[in-house]
């Protein structure tokens, strides 16, 4: 599986599969426009059959890099096409110079919460209600040196 660097061609693709992996706050095409043009923003997808299956993105800045998104298209799952987007995303954020990578995730989002833990990340603190509709998000953050 080879990932490969989004361009702004991708983000409709991507706006569609936020829609279908996220039923609360999926990124619209607007968000991730202005992301993508932010100068800071590095965004990894897979693509088979020429569909995108997978996708993630960090945004870097100075020696923090924060993980935007991730996510597998629903029938793609469990065969390590996050897991593969995660070590590109880690691998540039060190090419720009972070060292070090933040994220947030729902406290109730199993799947991802040990896939960061299995990756090294560790939980740093928690964001009470933090979500529009009252979850709270841990902050997860992993050493990149
Ligand atoms: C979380 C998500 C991105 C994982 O994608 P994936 O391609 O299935 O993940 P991978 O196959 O690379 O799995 C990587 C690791 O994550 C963990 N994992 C993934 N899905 C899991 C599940 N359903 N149950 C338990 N662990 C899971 C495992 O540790 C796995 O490693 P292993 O297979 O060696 O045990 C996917 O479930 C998804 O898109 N969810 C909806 C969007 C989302 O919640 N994104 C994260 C927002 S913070």
């Amino acid at each position: 599986m080879n990932g490969r660097e989004w361009t702004f061609q991708d983000l409709n693709a991507i706006a569609e599969l936020e829609k279908e992996c996220f039923s609360v706050e999926p990124w619209n095409v607007r968000m991730l426009a202005e992301s993508f043009l932010s100068g800071r923003f590095f965004g990894s997808l897979l693509e088979e059959d020429g569909m995108i299956t997978a996708y993630g993105a960090i945004s870097v800045t100075e020696d923090e890099a924060e993980l935007e998104l991730i996510a597998t298209a629903e029938m793609y799952r469990r065969c390590g096409r996050a897991k593969k987007i995660m070590e590109d995303l880690m691998a540039e954020a060190r090419r720009r110079g972070a060292k070090k990578m933040f994220l947030e995730v729902r406290v109730s989002n199993s799947a991802a919460l040990l896939m960061y833990l299995n990756d090294g990340f560790s939980g740093v603190y928690a964001r009470s209600r933090y979500y529009p509709d009252g979850e709270d998000a841990i902050v997860m953050k992993k050493e990149l040196i």
